[in-house]
């Protein structure tokens, strides 16, 4: 009887997994009005404080949206943000964010050369792996994974994640993964690297 009950609960578990929308854009597209006073209406957002989402991969978004939602990830302005919102609604705002195109955006010169042997090398005196590992060489992030997108975002929205990460203020990363690396990172380590990563660049027709 214990077993049945057992094997029956997993089933039931398995078919809720299954059951969850999928993301449908265009319907994120009315939705999104409400974020483009910060983000941009496509999510190419202008002011440095405010993340790009554009072009940003859907499993990625998808979590952060759900991390503001149960605590993980706290900020005072995007908590209000998701609260009203539905787990259909953040899966559709996903699928619409991830379909647009990320604009360019530029590496500081002052932090190119330091910011890239970081992020293509890591720091081995100090464990640091390379950022490419995760992040790939061109800043595509793995979409599969739920790995971030960095190319084209902005200098200072990286720095302040960095620095969020580096005080164990950010956990919504899983098994510690950002909060592990970046404790390992010293301030002007943090602003090379975040002064690099914007100028990423990724062939969007190559993908295509
Ligand atoms: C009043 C400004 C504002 C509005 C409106 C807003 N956001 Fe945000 N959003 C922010 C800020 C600030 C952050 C960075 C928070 C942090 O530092 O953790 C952010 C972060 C995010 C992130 C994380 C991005 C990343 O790269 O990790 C997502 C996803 C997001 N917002 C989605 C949305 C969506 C969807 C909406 C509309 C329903 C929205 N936001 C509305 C200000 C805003
Ligand atoms: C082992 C894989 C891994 C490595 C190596 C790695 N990252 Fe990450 N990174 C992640 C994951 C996973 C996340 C998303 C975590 C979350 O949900 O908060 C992330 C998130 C980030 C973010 C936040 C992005 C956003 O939009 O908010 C930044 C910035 C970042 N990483 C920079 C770096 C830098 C710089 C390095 C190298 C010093 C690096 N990462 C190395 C896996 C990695």
């Amino acid at each position: 009887m214990k077993l049945v009950c057992v094997v029956s609960s997993l089933a039931l578990a398995l078919s809720c997994g299954a059951a969850l929308a999928a993301g449908d854009a265009e319907a994120g597209k009315a939705k999104a009005a409400a974020c483009a006073g910060c983000h941009g209406a496509d999510g190419n957002s202008t002011a440095p404080q405010f993340p790009k989402l554009a072009g940003q991969n859907e499993r990625y978004l998808l979590n952060q949206l759900k991390a503001f939602k149960s605590g993980k990830r706290q900020d005072p302005i995007m908590s209000g943000q998701v609260a009203a919102l539905s787990d259909q609604d953040m899966a559709d705002l996903a699928a619409y964010f991830s379909a647009q195109q990320t604009t360019p955006a530029a590496s500081d010169p002052e932090a190119v050369i330091r910011g890239e042997e970081i992020y293509r090398g890591g720091i081995t005196s100090s464990d640091v792996p390379s950022c490419m590992g995760c992040h790939g060489p061109d800043g595509a992030g793995n979409p599969a994974a739920g790995f971030p997108r960095l190319a084209g975002q902005h200098a200072q929205y990286i720095e302040a994640q960095l620095l969020l990460y580096r005080d164990g203020k950010r956990k919504s990363d899983p098994a510690a993964m950002m909060r592990n690396i970046a404790e390992r990172l010293t301030v002007d380590d943090i602003k090379a690297v975040s002064g690099f990563i914007p100028g990423l660049h990724i062939n969007e027709d190559a993908i295509k």
